[in-house]
């Protein structure tokens, strides 16, 4: 029982295959108006944080394709943002706005979810997704890096959490998605602030989907593997410093050697699965995370 607000406008192939079958013009406004409605409870207004890049950019493609209606953000420069939004629409069926609200800040954060609403009439998915990283020894970690990842990491998905609930439960349906990692549980050296932020993420998860189990709305997490996105190229030289190896070796040794599979995980399949977990068919998963980690946390 999907919901959302604007509808889409018929395209030609619709109006082509009504002339081929013969409809005359009541019988085709009737079709045409029924598709319409069909449309019209198929959009969902979909928000995801940190989507101009990487996986939460596959995550917003994902949805545009089937006709969502989506509200990315992320930080970049405005012609490439531009460009992101116009290639977007030119994907498919939805509607794409964009929203410039840093995830380290409370209030921009609550103004992104407002401005969703408010546009689109609804916030129906949720996808908590903007990250980062900083790779380094615990002593020589930087204050304000801790910080930072914390904010981003963490406490972002509190906010937009704490924001969306109340148009969640007034609708009595809602999907929320965070992205954690494989380190959401299990730790690799030199991550500790990525590492905690992760594990804090799978315990929100957690108590979120326990307050709205009767509300219609399901709180899960998905916990990647390696995907080779600007996330994963920026950390292989300091990991090659603080290992004292050759970048090559980290590739090859550290992060491949993780997966059992010795393959990356493409944001693509990470796109899939959060369809799967926003579709109706997964109203009963809740409260917990998928792994896609090419076997990894198996180990
Ligand atoms: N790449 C991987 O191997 C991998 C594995 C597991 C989990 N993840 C998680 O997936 C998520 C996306 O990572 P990615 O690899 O696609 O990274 P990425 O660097 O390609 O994309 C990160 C996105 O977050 C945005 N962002 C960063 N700081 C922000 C801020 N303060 N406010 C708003 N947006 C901000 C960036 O602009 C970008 O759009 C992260 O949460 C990451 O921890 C990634």
């Amino acid at each position: 029982m999907a919901v959302g607000s604007i509808a889409k406008e018929p395209d030609g192939d619709t109006i082509a295959m009504f002339a081929g079958l013969g409809l005359g013009s009541n019988a085709f406004a009737l079709q045409q108006e029924a598709a319409l409605s069909k449309e019209k409870i198929m959009a969902r207004t979909v928000v995801v944080t940190g989507s101009t890049s990487g996986i939460g950019l596959a995550i917003a493609t994902a949805f545009v394709a089937k006709g969502d209606n989506v509200v990315i953000n992320g930080f970049g420069k405005p012609e490439e943002i531009d460009g992101i939004k116009n290639k977007l629409e030119a994907s498919g069926g939805g509607k794409v706005i964009y929203h410039p609200a840093d995830m380290t800040k409370p209030a921009e954060i609550a103004d992104m979810i407002a401005t969703a609403n408010n546009t689109f009439g609804s916030v129906d998915v949720l996808v908590n997704n903007a990250g980062i990283q900083h790779v380094e020894k615990i002593e020589d970690f930087p204050i304000e890096k801790w910080d930072q990842i914390i904010a981003i990491n963490l406490s972002s998905s509190f906010h937009t959490i704490r924001a969306a609930i109340p148009l969640m439960k007034a609708k009595k349906y809602g999907r929320i998605i965070n992205i954690a990692s494989a380190h959401g549980l299990v730790a690799s050296p030199f991550k500790s602030a990525y590492v905690a932020a992760k594990h804090g993420i799978l315990g929100l998860t957690k108590t979120a989907a326990l307050e709205l189990a009767e509300f219609g709305v399901t709180v899960n997490a998905i916990c990647p593997g390696y995907v080779l996105t600007p996330l994963v190229e920026k950390q292989i030289p300091d990991t090659a410093k603080a290992r004292g190896m050759t970048e090559e070796q980290v590739k090859n040794e550290v992060i491949l050697k993780a997966q059992p599979t010795h393959e990356f995980v493409k944001a693509e399949e990470i796109g899939a699965l959060s369809l799967y977990l926003a579709s109706d068919e997964a109203r009963q998963v809740t409260g917990t995370h998928v792994s896609i980690d090419g076997g990894w946390t198996a180990e």
